[in-house]
């Protein structure tokens, strides 16, 4: 399966969220797609008018871009995954580094999201990635394996084949700068080997996507690698023209 999810972030009002969706809806058709499945991530205050419009279009899923790990209770502001899944959410984004860096979210805030939003039937889309600092010392590969096997601490087989996993690394995100095909192919085989370690042939089976300046100049070259499934975009997710432009790069990989 390949996938291209739109991280809309904390941006759009309801009008421009209704009209990107409109746009997606009226290009991207079942034959257009083929195996690429869009997944939309809009601010969680529009997710019902997205889950609404999005009805009849199967292909074309809802996600959340967090989620609490409870279920209900004295949490304000917050936001469950049962929440969630009520609304008619498909997925869930889970450890996006901006959680990470502005909400102080840790490993094991990741770990009890991810089990939440399997135990809701909510697709997890749980984001690893390294800063700059670890990328130059060169622990690049064992941070964010690590990162990955704490997220997934608990996760079994049967529940495992739900997930996808994005690599982002944080150098890359909003800053223009992106991950050469090779370091992402890198990465992702790297990851790939830890999910055969856990879900031994399912592996070959879960998208690992790609996220962190993903726009069609680029996206060509790091959709043809072998482990790269897909894309988690930021910004271009917000320009209909290029996220169908990326969803058609996808489908042609
Ligand atoms: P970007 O964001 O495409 O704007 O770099 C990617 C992400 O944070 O998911």
């Amino acid at each position: 399966m390949k996938i291209l999810a739109g991280n809309w972030k904390m941006n759009t009002s309801f009008e421009e969220g209704y009209n990107l969706i409109e746009t997606l809806k009226a290009e991207l058709s079942p034959e257009r797609l083929g195996d690429v499945v869009v997944v939309i991530a809009p601010p969680s205050i529009q997710l019902t008018q997205a889950v609404d419009l999005l009805v009849d279009y199967p292909e074309l899923a809802v996600a959340a871009q967090n989620g609490h790990a409870g279920d209900y209770g004295a949490f304000t502001g917050e936001v469950s995954m049962a929440q969630l899944a009520d609304a008619g959410a498909d997925a869930v984004i889970i450890g996006h580094s901006e959680r990470r860096q502005f909400f102080g979210e840790s490993d094991s805030v990741v770990n009890k999201k991810v089990l939440s939003a399997l135990e809701q039937e909510l697709r997890p889309i749980v984001c690893v990635g390294e800063v700059l600092e670890v990328r130059k010392a060169g622990k690049h590969l064992s941070a964010v394996k690590e990162q990955l096997r704490l997220a997934l601490e608990g996760v079994s087989g049967d529940l495992a084949e739900n997930l996808v996993i994005a690599y982002e690394p944080v150098w890359a995100i909003g800053t223009g700068e992106t991950a050469t095909a090779a370091q992402a192919q890198e990465m992702h085989a790297h990851l790939r080997g830890l999910l055969r370690e856990l879900y031994g042939d399912l592996a070959d089976h879960l998208p690992i996507v790609y996220g962190g300046s993903c726009k069609p100049s680029n996206a060509a070259e790091l959709f043809a690698q072998a482990d790269v499934n897909g894309g988690l975009i930021g910004g271009a997710s917000l320009v209909a023209a290029d996220f169908i432009a990326l969803a058609d790069l996808l489908h042609k990989s």
